[in-house]
């Protein structure tokens, strides 16, 4: 796996943060058709994109709503993607702090609908404070990992890319799976 290291100042924006912006911007030049499920307020120069926020008065275009009951929907009309981008809210208390909205879902939950919407050889990008990503195990390969420091005691954003391969498996849905209470204010 490709690691790099660097630098920059937080946004609650994390697109607006401008390696970050860059690691996202080399794998969309590359994509035909993209999916954003937490679109916040950067909007990326391509035609096929397809963003989703439950935010009211973000920039247009996007898809207002829950990610989490919009994903099923697409899956039901057989869209499909080549490069999906996550970048959900970190945690639960900062969904709540910065984003104004108490519908936190565990990603594990998004990446089994992920699975389903992404081509195979599909890119899947995520950010967060962690860089586990899709198990190996389902066929997901890590290939590359942006570390951004952000200064003073903050946790470092982490920016990881997959590539979901062709042996790839993702049998289980966790539909039942709760959120752990004490993950909710961590
Ligand atoms: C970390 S921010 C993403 C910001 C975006 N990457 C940017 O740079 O503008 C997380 C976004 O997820 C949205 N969000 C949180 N929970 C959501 C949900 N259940 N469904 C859809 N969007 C959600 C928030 O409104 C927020 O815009």
């Amino acid at each position: 796996m490709d690691i790099e290291y660097k630098f920059c100042f937080p946004n609650k924006w994390t697109f607006k943060m401008k390696p970050i912006y860059e690691f996202v911007m080399e794998e969309m030049k590359k994509a035909k058709k993209v999916l954003v499920p937490f679109a916040g307020v950067v909007r990326f120069d391509h035609s096929d994109i397809t963003y989703i926020d439950i935010q009211d008065n973000l920039p247009k275009p996007y898809i207002k709503g829950d990610t989490m009951k919009i994903l099923p929907k697409l899956i039901k009309k057989g869209e499909k993607y080549d490069l999906i981008v996550s970048d959900p809210p970190y945690s639960a208390s900062r969904n709540v702090m910065l984003y104004k909205n108490q519908k936190y879902h565990e990603i594990t939950l998004f990446r089994y609908y992920y699975h389903q919407l992404l081509e195979d050889n599909g890119i899947v990008l995520e950010f967060g404070f962690n860089s586990n990503g899709i198990s190996e195990k389902k066929g997901y390969r890590k290939v590359k990992l942006l570390i951004v420091a952000v200064g003073g005691n903050h946790n470092d954003f982490l920016c990881l890319k997959q590539i979901k391969t062709q042996k790839s498996r993702f049998n289980t849905i966790q539909k039942n799976m709760k959120i752990n209470k004490l993950m909710r204010f961590e």
